[in-house]
């Protein structure tokens, strides 16, 4: 079931998907949050720095997981997933580094990595997942015709990622890994409970996918139909398609 909130801009957005992490910090003693990388989710984790600064709320007892990682850069990568959440959040929080978890995209086998993630991740359950969109509809790297089924595996980016991933290697494609290691889409539906942000005119079409098109593997967020506590929090260029 999706709840919608339709922000005007992004302050408000990562307020909102604040205000929902911080209800699941407040009523569980251990919470395991499902994290992601990318632009969308930075605010809501400036939010939750600000909130261990300024109140001394704890993050020690968190488990954290995180949704993927490239295949073929080392954690302490520049572009890394692992690099992107200690810069944006984990240096800033009390959370001990044994508690976070984000897949390998290191060494020889990065099948076995996944395999090893899946496994680690299913003695948990995760409380709360945030998500971002692709342009593309998928969720993680699960790009269209990912199987509803999936669990954490090693996915291959498709052209249109590569490109909105370029911004991040410095507008150069050919720098852009072309497979990581994601969380599947039963995976991340196993959840308690979801919170997907998206703001931006590019993520209209993935956002109406998600929302109100057909249940497909062609829009890979639509599987969230079927979840019983999603979040949807949008700005209103994100919600052009579905704001009646
Ligand atoms: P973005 O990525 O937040 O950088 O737009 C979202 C995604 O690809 O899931």
């Amino acid at each position: 079931m999706f709840k919608k909130i339709i922000c005007k801009n992004y302050e408000e957005v990562s307020l909102e998907a604040f205000k929902v992490m911080k209800e699941v910090l407040e009523t569980e003693k251990a919470p395991v949050l499902g994290l992601a990388t990318g632009s969308t989710p930075v605010g809501l984790y400036k939010n939750m720095i600000k909130d261990h600064k300024e109140t001394g709320r704890s993050y020690k007892d968190i488990l954290t997981f995180n949704l993927d990682e490239y295949v073929g850069l080392p954690k302490t990568h520049a572009q890394s997933y692992w690099t992107f959440m200690h810069e944006n959040l984990f240096n800033y929080l009390d959370c001990p580094e044994e508690n976070i978890h984000v897949p390998s995209g290191e060494g020889e086998d990065p099948e076995k990595n996944a395999r090893e993630y899946e496994a680690e991740l299913a003695k948990h359950t995760v409380s709360v997942q945030v998500l971002g969109i692709g342009s593309d509809g998928h969720i993680a790297f699960n790009e269209p015709g990912t199987p509803f089924e999936s669990v954490t595996h090693v996915a291959e980016l498709t052209e249109q990622t590569i490109s909105d991933n370029a911004r991040f290697f410095e507008g150069d494609k050919t720098q852009v890994p072309t497979k990581a290691v994601t969380m599947g889409l039963a995976s991340i539906m196993r959840a308690k409970k979801i919170i997907l942000i998206a703001t931006g005119a590019n993520k209209a079409d993935a956002v109406y996918g998600m929302l109100r098109g057909e249940k497909t593997i062609e829009c890979p967020a639509s599987i969230l139909q079927d979840h019983a506590d999603v979040t949807v929090i949008l700005d209103e260029a994100a919600a052009a398609k579905v704001a009646e």
